[in-house]
């Protein structure tokens, strides 16, 4: 019998984490803990809710407005005695948050080996995203088990020396979460206020676009909503403060765009299908939304999902008010720009990447 522990704390690594602790629960030979940081508080619960995921362990590190500082040391102080104690065959962890860097650190100090998710997305901007691309980079050069999702995140991992025997390419195990979340008879009260019109769906949190770059981003959305009276825009908004006090200045008192809490997953799948396009600068949204066929709109200066540029259904903007004012109008108004991107593609694998990841650790 071996035991692996999967450790995550956000949102995100939640959505593509909790399909791949399902699919190792049922498997015999394999003891599954769960490790949760709680870098989200509300927004992981949300998650582990419909996933019916309860963890064994909760290290309960979220504090309001947290630095960078605050999550690393507190993960490694707190994760510690569990590893220590545990002492799992592999450690599993997700992507590029501050919960996979700290996690990750924890278990090359205690000499345990890594398992990643989601390996091999680079922009090569150390800044861009920050901190994640140093978080995830940093990752690569001690894990020992690396699951890209696309050939092209293996290559960079193989460019960067990575061993190929340590590289499985398994697809997103976002899209195995997708494909039983969507339904076409799906309905909500926000839905329906939005029916008679075009419903766009808007996110925003990246820590590179706090300040100045977010508050661009909301008055260029401002400004299109002012000039398409057929347009609605539904913005679930993330839960950190200085997200919420920007919006608040800027998208106050404009009716056709509703504010409302973060959408549980379930929801927000659903949205996504429901919309004629979405503005982001969210990673895992980019994955999804190609397979929806809805336009993206990346309001970011580099990304590292090129797969979904290259497929046509993202569009990467910045965060200059000028030029996404110029994108959004144009893709609202110009059914020939619209129609290039709105086209149902999935670079992110066919929905068994758990499957494959829990046969590859099982061998
Ligand atoms: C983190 C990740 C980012 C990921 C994002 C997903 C890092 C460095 N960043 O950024 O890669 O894209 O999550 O959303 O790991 N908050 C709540 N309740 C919640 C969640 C957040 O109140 O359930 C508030 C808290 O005030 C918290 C703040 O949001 O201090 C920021 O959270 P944090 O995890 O530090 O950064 P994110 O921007 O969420
Ligand atoms: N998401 C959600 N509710 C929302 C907004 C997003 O469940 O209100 C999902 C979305 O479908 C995607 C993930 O959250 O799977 C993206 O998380 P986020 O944008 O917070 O982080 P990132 O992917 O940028 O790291």
């Amino acid at each position: 019998m071996k035991t692996i522990m999967l450790v995550f704390g956000t949102r995100p690594e939640a959505i593509k984490m909790c399909p791949l602790v399902n699919e190792l629960k049922q498997r015999d030979k394999i003891n599954t803990i769960v490790t949760v940081t709680g870098q989200h508080r509300k927004m992981l619960d949300q998650v582990l809710d419909i996933f019916q995921v309860i963890p064994d362990y909760d290290l309960s590190i979220m504090r309001d407005n947290q630095t960078l500082f605050d999550v690393t040391i507190n993960i490694l102080n707190r994760i510690r005695p569990i590893l220590e104690k545990t002492r799992p065959d592999v450690v599993l962890v997700h992507g590029d948050t501050s919960t996979t860097f700290a996690t990750s650190l924890a278990c090359f100090y205690l000499q345990i080996p890594i398992g990643h998710i989601e390996a091999g997305l680079r922009t090569y901007d150390i800044f861009s995203p920050y901190p994640e691309e140093f978080n995830r980079q940093a990752v690569s050069i001690i894990s020992q088990f690396n699951f890209a999702p696309t050939e092209r995140s293996k290559r960079n991992l193989i460019n960067e020396g990575k061993k190929e025997a340590t590289i499985w390419v398994t697809g997103n195990t976002a899209i195995d979460a997708l494909k039983t979340t969507v339904h076409s008879d799906y309905s909500n009260p926000h839905l329906d206020w939005a029916e008679n019109s075009k419903l766009v769906l808007l996110t925003a949190h990246r820590r590179e676009n706090l300040g100045q770059p977010l508050h661009r981003i909301f008055r260029s959305v401002r400004q299109v909503i002012e000039e398409n009276p057929d347009v609605k825009v539904i913005y679930p908004i993330h839960m950190n403060p200085i997200v919420r006090q920007a919006a608040n200045e800027e998208l106050k008192g404009v009716d056709r765009i509703r504010i409302i809490e973060p959408l549980d997953v379930l929801d927000f799948h659903n949205f996504m299908n429901k919309s004629c396009l979405i503005l982001t600068d969210s990673g895992g949204i980019q994955e999804e939304a190609p397979s929806l066929g809805k336009p993206v709109l990346v309001m970011r200066d580099t990304t590292e999902r090129p797969e979904g540029i290259e497929a046509g259904t993202l569009k990467l903007v910045g965060t200059e008010e000028r030029t996404i004012y110029e994108e959004f109008s144009k893709l609202l108004n110009n059914k020939e720009e619209y129609d290039k991107m709105a086209i149902a593609v999935n670079p992110y694998g066919d929905g068994h990447a758990c499957k494959r990841i829990a046969d590859i650790l099982q061998r």
